[in-house]
């Protein structure tokens, strides 16, 4: 570098030298992206404000939906445009605008469609990467809906907004937002988010049939599912009674029991009774979606949220010092305040280990109103189990007798597949019915692996 170079001056020339050869290019026609923006806005587009809101991805047909309710309202319309131009998706809205000007990056394209599932066999098309032009009484939006940004890990839907009034963008993002709460498909569904992430349409969230399990089918010490009646349904059905007398409705329930006593089982049944609620399921293994499991349950209240084998989530005392330090334990205890008390949600947590998780949960007024012992069946238990699971065999009393006697503190699944075992065996021996000579030969079966059917004692 010599002494007399002076930045300054060279600036200037470059400067100058630039000018001059960008009026010896033709103008540019603007793109056609460019024209429709401009007519669009009665301006130039450059510099306008962007206003962005986001969305989980599993939110995507809700905001579809809220897009479509919102269009429908009379006065409204909207022209929707694809844009094409590579990598697009890694550009905002303010950048894809300004490249229709000078570089023509971006220009008018095809729409991108997604299939998203809303149902359980029922998909919905949603615009995956699509810009709206749309006119409401004064208010002239552009709005880009696009998804898959992973900007905080978790891929999502953004709306991003560009209006010369910040206000309108605002007022217009709101409406979407309430309209996807008020419109969400998730309303009714039963929905249970899933430890690892898919890159298909709807993230974690998985669709489920509401299960039917008979009443009957049910086999509890007595008064234990009348209990569970009362809070998860009663209470819904005596909602408006139990608010005028200034009760809350917010409500926990905890079942507890050994493996294969029927704590599951007794949710399906009790998802059932509630035809109307949302039921959001998170398992120990999917913890971190209690967040927004409350959040939905909020929102799309009458709503469950099952939060099976806490015991995996949270840890008692007696693991030096985990009880409330254990961040997911402190989300669900935080998340269950956090749901207001006039919500219709019920929590029905299930765990092995009471212990484990008593101190924390149980022991905490208002949040949890109702334990339930899911113990291995009684003598009566047992005896109502074969006749549940065995209603194919031939059996006298004196047979029924003698099973339930030798049965002593196996649990409730262990009835359910001594009954198959048993027909199983009756159908290979060519025997028209089972009986209990099968049944014998059954339970020496199971005995032999009763470790892993759950027998104790
Ligand atoms: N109390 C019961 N009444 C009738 N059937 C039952 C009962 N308990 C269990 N079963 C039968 O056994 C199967 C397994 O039981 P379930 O999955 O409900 O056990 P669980 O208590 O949830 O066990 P885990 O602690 O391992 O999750 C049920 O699908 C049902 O067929
Ligand atoms: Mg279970």
């Amino acid at each position: 570098m010599t002494d007399n170079f002076d930045v300054a001056d060279f600036a200037r020339q470059f400067r100058a030298f630039m000018t001059a050869v960008s009026r010896l290019a033709p103008p540019e026609k603007p793109s056609a992206l460019r024209r429709r923006l401009e007519s669009h806005l009665g301006r130039d587009p450059d510099g306008l404000p962007v206003v962005t809101d986001s969305f989980p991805a599993f939110e995507h047909p809700n905001i579809q939906v809220a897009l479509d309710a919102y269009l429908d309202e009379g006065g409204r319309r909207a022209d929707l445009l694809g844009i094409s131009g590579a990598n697009r998706e890694h550009h905002g809205l303010a950048d894809i605008v300004n490249a229709t000007g000078r570089h023509q990056q971006f220009d008018v394209g095809a729409v991108d469609y997604v299939s998203v599932p809303v149902g359980v066999e029922t998909d919905m098309t949603c615009i995956g990467f699509g810009l709206l032009l749309i006119v409401s009484s004064d208010d002239r939006l552009v709005v880009l809906l696009r998804v898959g940004a992973r900007r905080t890990g978790m891929p999502q839907v953004q709306l991003e907004v560009l209006t010369a009034d910040v206000t309108a963008a605002r007022r217009f993002l709101d409406t979407i937002r309430n309209l996807a709460v008020e419109r969400s498909i998730f309303r009714g569904q039963v929905l249970s988010f899933e430890s690892h992430e898919f890159s298909d349409g709807l993230g974690p969230l998985r669709f489920h049939h509401r299960p039917e399990v008979d009443q009957a089918d049910v086999i509890l010490p007595p008064g234990a599912l009348e209990a569970l009646h009362r809070n998860v349904v009663g209470t819904t059905e005596h909602r408006a009674r139990l608010q005028a007398a200034g009760h809350r409705l917010r409500r926990g329930v905890v079942l507890y029991g050994p493996p294969g006593t029927g704590k599951t089982h007794t949710l399906r049944h009790l998802i059932g009774r509630a035809p109307a609620a949302t039921v959001l399921i998170v398992t120990g293994f999917s913890a971190q979606f209690i967040r927004e499991a409350c959040t939905m349950a909020r929102t799309l209240a009458p709503a469950i949220v099952v939060l099976e084998d806490v015991d995996l989530v949270a840890q008692g005392r007696e693991r030096p010092s985990a009880a409330l330090t254990n961040p997911f334990l402190a989300e669900i205890l935080n998340m269950m305040d956090g749901v207001a008390e006039d919500a219709d949600v019920t929590f029905l947590l299930t765990t092995n280990r009471l212990e484990a998780v008593e101190e924390a949960l149980v022991q905490r007024p208002g949040r949890v109103d109702l334990v339930v012992e899911v113990p291995p069946p009684d003598e009566t238990g047992r005896s109502r189990l074969l006749t549940l699971y065995g209603r194919s065999l031939l059996l006298s009393d004196a047979d029924v007798s003698r099973i339930v006697e030798s049965t002593a503190g196996v649990t409730a699944s262990f009835f359910a597949e001594l009954g198959r075992r048993a027909e199983l065996l009756a159908a290979t021996s060519g025997d028209a019915r089972a009986d209990a000579g099968h049944v014998m030969r059954a339970l020496d079966e199971l005995n032999g692996s009763r470790a892993a059917f759950g027998r104790r004692g």
